[in-house]
């Protein structure tokens, strides 16, 4: 399955394979713009009142009890091999205790027979499952009943819009009308039937368009910010258009840093569930996002090579981040997670 990835034949079209192989072999970060996580410290007490095989991690999202505030951020599905990414993901989640978002489900909305490549239920019975689909996908022809299709599809316990916008430009089959789709966002929230949230690609959602949605009715919204996968980076490398790969080179640094947006968003909106992800590399970077105000942190591009790997491989790179913000805990003298989230012990530098 995998080779289809690493050696795209026939298939090259398959945008999807296409973006994972992009994600794996090129260099799509951001250039000149960070998440700010590096702007933060944790003031270490040296004296931590506590056991560190005692600490706790868990917490709920969804309805859901977690293992530990973290998520997979959504990332693919949509033909054979990326099928194969999102089993070993959904089982590496489920052994973990995370949560799991996962990539747009557009495709086997409009396809049948791509159904089977985001159906993980079985690999992931007891965590929060996301269904995904692009908020422009309500200018382009999908409703409600196109959206229930996409949860069904993935027996999901919610839904999450991504708002590409920069994306669509780049992208030789973009669609780039996204006008009026506020109201339809809002619409979706009365009428799915389950917690519908907005999410961002990797250029971060400001706190502005945090009210909008929240006022909208969005159950949840991940910050998705920057400082890790660019998607203009990504696109550059699959435009055969020359005009098209100039231009996206100059958005290399676009895009609001991860940390500025969980904080700033969190300011606005102090109840609103909020995910705090986009470039994040380690468990240390998962406890500043919570510390600024997210309820879970999500990492999307830094799990992909293991899961190509293998289940076990995303379990012991998702483990090793658990083990990150256990310590980081233990380093602050935080015995749980809402220690953690009400610390006054992240300074910044
Ligand atoms: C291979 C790949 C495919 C992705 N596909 C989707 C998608 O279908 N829908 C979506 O909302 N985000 C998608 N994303 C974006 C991620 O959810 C995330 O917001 C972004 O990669 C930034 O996080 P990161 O820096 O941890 O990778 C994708 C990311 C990767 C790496």
């Amino acid at each position: 399955m995998t080779d289809k990835i690493k050696n795209p034949g026939p298939s090259t079209g398959d945008r999807k394979s296409e973006h994972v192989r992009l994600c794996l072999e090129e260099e799509v970060a951001g250039v000149g713009v960070t998440t700010g996580f590096e702007r933060y410290a944790f003031r270490h007490n040296a004296l931590p009142d506590l056991d560190f095989e005692a600490i706790g991690l868990e917490t709920a999202f969804l309805g859901k009890k977690l293992d530990a505030p973290l998520l997979i951020s959504s990332m693919t599905g949509g033909s054979a091999g990326t099928g194969r990414i999102n089993e070993r993901l959904a089982e590496a989640a489920q052994s973990r205790g995370w949560a799991m978002g996962l990539g747009s489900i557009r495709a086997a909305v409009e396809r049948e027979e791509l159904a089977e490549t985001f159906k993980v239920r079985h690999k992931a019975p007891d965590i929060p499952v996301i269904a995904n689909l692009g908020a422009v996908q309500l200018n382009y022809g999908f409703g409600v009943d196109q959206c229930r299709r996409a949860v069904e599809i993935a027996e999901a316990d919610a839904l999450v819009l991504h708002l590409n916008s920069l994306q669509e430009v780049f992208q030789p089959e973009g669609n780039t009308n996204f006008a009026g789709l506020l109201p339809q966002i809002g619409r979706l929230c009365r009428d799915l039937g389950v917690p519908v949230g907005v999410k961002e690609v990797g250029w971060g959602i400001d706190a502005q368009t945090a009210r909008r949605l929240a006022e909208a009715g969005v159950a949840f919204i991940d910050a998705a910010g920057a400082g890790g996968t660019s998607w203009s980076q990504v696109e550059k490398f699959r435009s055969a258009d020359a005009m098209r790969r100039a231009a996206a080179e100059a958005f290399a640094g676009w895009g609001n840093g991860t940390a500025d947006c969980i904080a700033e968003i969190r300011a606005e909106l102090p109840d609103m569930p909020l995910l705090g992800s986009g470039g994040l590399r380690n468990g240390v970077d998962a406890a500043k996002a919570i510390a600024l105000g997210a309820d879970l942190a999500g990492f999307g591009r830094a799990l992909l090579g293991p899961a190509v790997d293998s289940a076990e491989s995303a379990a012991a790179a998702m483990r090793q981040a658990e083990f990150e913000l256990r310590t980081v805990m233990f380093g602050i003298g935080a015995s749980g997670i809402g220690q953690l989230r009400g610390t006054d012990r992240l300074i910044r530098r």
